[in-house]
């Protein structure tokens, strides 16, 4: 949900800043700006549009600058347009702002700036912050730094933001709630401050995570100065990044979608590496090790997510649930965190987010720490606001997913939700032995099964072209493939825009049958483990009503084969693993439809990758 940038130092400032918006505009990519600061004032440049436009937009400006902000914005208050476009200036042109998140108590700030006779050109939140934050600066005479942090004490709502000062060249104010906000040191003092770290990379590894209530002071040649609102000094702990700059770039891909599906190999074993050791027969999480009686003693598990992490979160419930025994209930974070949910300290409620900032998540998980549960995280990003809110949890280590659907995220979390089953199964004594030693090193082979999954990507291409101008398609799976075919329909809908719904297969005479005709085609997992007969029969059902059926076969298989219109083979494998390959030939899927029907796959219309607004 929006991304920003800052920067001050001793080099050109719009290259760094138009570069690093280019990184984060999988944030949001309704519009965007920039400000800069010039000798007699700040300069603001802002558009609608994508990036690229502002870029061109600015191309014959006098640029240079060592200071400035820029933004990349999901609309949330306001539509996306020029004016609403962010940075802000304050009424008097002398602050700028860049601002992720949102500003709940706005109408009353408002109000206090209408009093003051105020006038506020867009329809934004962030506008009357900027202009809150200069009426407390010239009421108390006090400097950005010290206004910004009485302003902030009035505030309700979450906010990233980077403040510059007209007045006080070369300073850049941050501040975070609940939205993120990283702060790269560069060799000689000068300061990138983003969204996350994908802009500051190129420039330095040094971070600083701004924590939550903090507001801070950016100055080149000095140290960074942090402070609480309540204006505590805070010692910023400096952590190394250890992303590469390689790993943020498409490296030849057309998008990074496709990218990310073929990094899955990859993935998925730096999901596992030092956690499973096929020869030993072992698994261990360090993460969790310290409360893993916690969990073995729980009532049940509670997991929360959103979207696709929530789809991990179902699969999860079948792993936990058939190897450990422990009950595990799997929750919306939207609706969990607005249901007053019954919590008792025995329960252990998992987070899972691939960016650790979804706020609905990140709020499930407050209510739940209030109440007394053991809070785990199951996060790709690292050092982000879930994993910092949770007593424990175990990385995903998938590596910057860019693409704004999510791909190798999802097999992480399945991969990681799979060790932590078979970890909890083997000290619970749930799991026989000899199963427990098979899924080990079956899983130990997930990568080289994937890779094979990925050689059905031109079969699966030539597919797409059959169906790409379908209006609807149905996804149907049963058991612990049924959340994979939520997953796959999601895949569908949000990169093409064709209405796609999953269901459990058996569900469908309860209703959705009605629809099935030659123009509604139905994707089918139908492997060979897990009630592979019932699916059959499911299958015979929908080619009875005419129906076009692709399915996602176990290797070899010719039953469902025969029935058919298309099969797309995945290696045999057990039915725990299978989450991990059917998804494969989904993704390929919508991918391909996405890219043939001209769409902008990694930037899908009205999406955001991290959503930090409720
Ligand atoms: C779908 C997708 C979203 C996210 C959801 C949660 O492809 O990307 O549905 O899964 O917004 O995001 P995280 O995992 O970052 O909490």
């Amino acid at each position: 949900m929006c991304g920003i940038v800052g920067y001050t130092g001793d080099r050109e400032a719009f290259p760094i800043l138009i570069n690093g918006l280019k990184k984060l505009e999988y944030r949001g990519y309704d519009s965007a700006g920039i400000a800069l600061e010039k000798e007699d004032g700040i300069v603001v440049y802002k558009t609608e549009g994508k990036v690229s436009r502002l870029e061109e937009m600015v191309k014959d400006k006098d640029l240079s600058s060592r200071t400035g902000i820029a933004h990349t914005r999901w609309a949330t208050h306001g539509v996306p347009n020029a004016v609403n476009a962010h940075p802000h200036l304050s009424a008097s042109g002398k602050l700028a702002i860049v601002h992720n998140g949102i500003i709940e108590n706005y109408q009353v700030l408002k109000e206090a700036l209408e009093q003051d006779g105020i006038p506020l050109k867009s329809e934004t939140d962030t506008e009357i912050l900027v202009n809150f934050i200069e009426k407390i600066k010239n009421e108390t005479g006090k400097n950005l730094f010290e206004a910004t942090q009485l302003a902030l004490k009035r505030v309700v709502g979450a906010y990233a933001i980077v403040l510059m000062d007209a007045d006080a060249p070369g300073r850049l104010v941050v501040a975070r709630k609940g939205s993120p906000l990283v702060i790269g040191l560069g060799k000689n003092k000068d300061y990138i401050v983003a969204s996350d770290a994908s802009p500051i990379i190129a420039q330095t590894k040094t971070v600083y995570y701004l924590d939550e209530d903090e507001v801070g002071l950016l100055e080149p040649g000095k140290e960074m100065i942090i402070k609480t609102l309540d204006n505590k000094k805070v010692n910023p702990r400096l952590t190394e990044l250890d992303m590469t700059i390689e790993e943020l770039e498409k490296g030849g891909f057309e998008y990074f979608m496709l990218k990310e599906i073929y990094e899955q190999p990859k993935s998925v074993y730096d999901s596992m590496r030092g956690r499973i050791h096929p020869g030993k027969k072992i698994i261990r999480l360090g993460g969790i090790e310290p409360y893993e009686n916690h969990i073995l003693e729980a009532d049940r598990i509670i997991m929360v997510g959103c979207g696709t992490s929530w789809h991990a979160g179902l699969v999860g419930e079948y792993m936990i649930e058939e190897l450990a025994r422990i009950p595990v209930e799997v929750e919306y974070g939207s609706e969990f965190r607005y249901r007053n949910p019954v919590i008792r300290p025995r329960d252990v409620v998992i987070g899972i987010s691939q960016s650790g900032e979804t706020a609905d998540t990140l709020a499930a998980l407050k209510l739940a720490k209030e109440k007394g549960a053991l809070l785990l995280g199951i996060c790709n990003v690292v050092g982000s606001s879930i994993a910092r809110e949770t007593h424990a949890g175990i990385y995903t280590h998938a590596g910057p997913e860019i693409g704004v659907a999510s791909t190798k995220a999802f097999t992480a979390q399945v991969t990681v939700l799979l060790l932590l089953a078979l970890r909890l199964g083997y000290l619970k004594g749930t799991i026989p032995r000899e199963r427990y030693e098979a899924l080990i090193e079956e899983l130990a082979k997930a990568p080289d099964l994937i890779e094979k999954v990925l050689q059905t990507d031109l079969q699966v291409q030539q597919i797409a072209r059959h169906y790409k101008d379908m209006k609807n398609f149905l996804y149907l799976g049963r058991g612990i493939n049924f959340p994979v075919a939520l997953e796959g329909a999601l895949k569908l809908k949000e990169i093409s825009y064709i209405h796609a719904e999953g269901y459990p297969a058996a569900e469908m005479k309860h209703g959705p049958i009605a629809l099935i005709d030659e123009n509604m085609p139905v994707v089918v997992i139908a492997t060979k483990k897990g009630n592979y007969d019932k699916i059959v029969s499911n299958i015979r059902e929908i080619k009875a009503r005419n129906g076009r059926i692709i399915a996602i076969v176990t290797e070899g298989d010719k039953q469902v084969a025969a029935l058919a219109d298309h099969t797309i083979e995945i290696p045999e494998a057990d039915e725990m693993l299978s989450p991990l390959l059917a998804t494969i030939p989904l993704q390929l899927l919508a991918y391909h439809i996405a890219v043939m029907l001209g769409r902008d796959v990694d930037k899908p219309r009205n999406l955001a990758k991290s959503v930090t607004v409720e």
